[in-house]
């Protein structure tokens, strides 16, 4: 019996798809390997690029509350970022531009980034920017 099971049961495996990555282990894995995920002022000297929380609520007040439209935004920054698209020109003086996504994790296909994009989106979609007093302590 076993002698009959053991290569049904390794042909079944072999035929279930590997599960596709999860929009959070991607962002954990390439976006949080420079972002942190929420604002930290106790971990502030170890950012190297801004907190994605507040990259999303900068963006938000560009784009409005349209998926498509905040989606297609970080998929255009991130894939070619400019100083000219950037929502928060504090973040690109204190920490440098971007590099395209495409340098750092070229392996991400556009699926992926898609589906990161979104999972930002939903993350985040209640952050609010810190007031003009807290923020002037964030300033670089
Ligand atoms: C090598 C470091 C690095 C990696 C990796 C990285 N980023 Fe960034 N990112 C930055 C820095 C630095 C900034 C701030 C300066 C700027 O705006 O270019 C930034 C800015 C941004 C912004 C603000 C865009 C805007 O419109 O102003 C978004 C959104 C963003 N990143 C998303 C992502 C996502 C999503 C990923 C992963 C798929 C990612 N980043 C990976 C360093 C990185």
């Amino acid at each position: 019996m076993r002698a009959l099971i053991f290569p049904l049961l390794s042909a079944l495996i072999l035929t279930v798809p590997a599960q596709a990555e999860q929009p959070e282990a991607i962002f954990d894995r390439a976006c949080g390997a420079c972002h942190f995920k929420q604002r930290d002022t106790a971990r502030r000297d170890e950012m190297i690029a801004p907190p994605m929380d507040m990259m999303a609520a900068h963006l938000r007040q560009v784009t409005g509350p349209d998926r498509a439209v905040f989606v297609a935004r970080v998929l255009d920054f991130i894939k070619a970022p400019a100083e000219a698209k950037a929502v928060d020109a504090m973040a690109v003086q204190r920490f440098g531009l971007m590099s395209p996504i495409g340098d750092t994790f070229p392996e991400l296909t556009d699926g992926e980034l898609q589906a990161v994009a979104n999972w930002v989106f939903d993350s985040f979609a209640t952050a609010q920017l810190p007031s003009p007093g807290q923020r002037g302590r964030m300033a670089p």
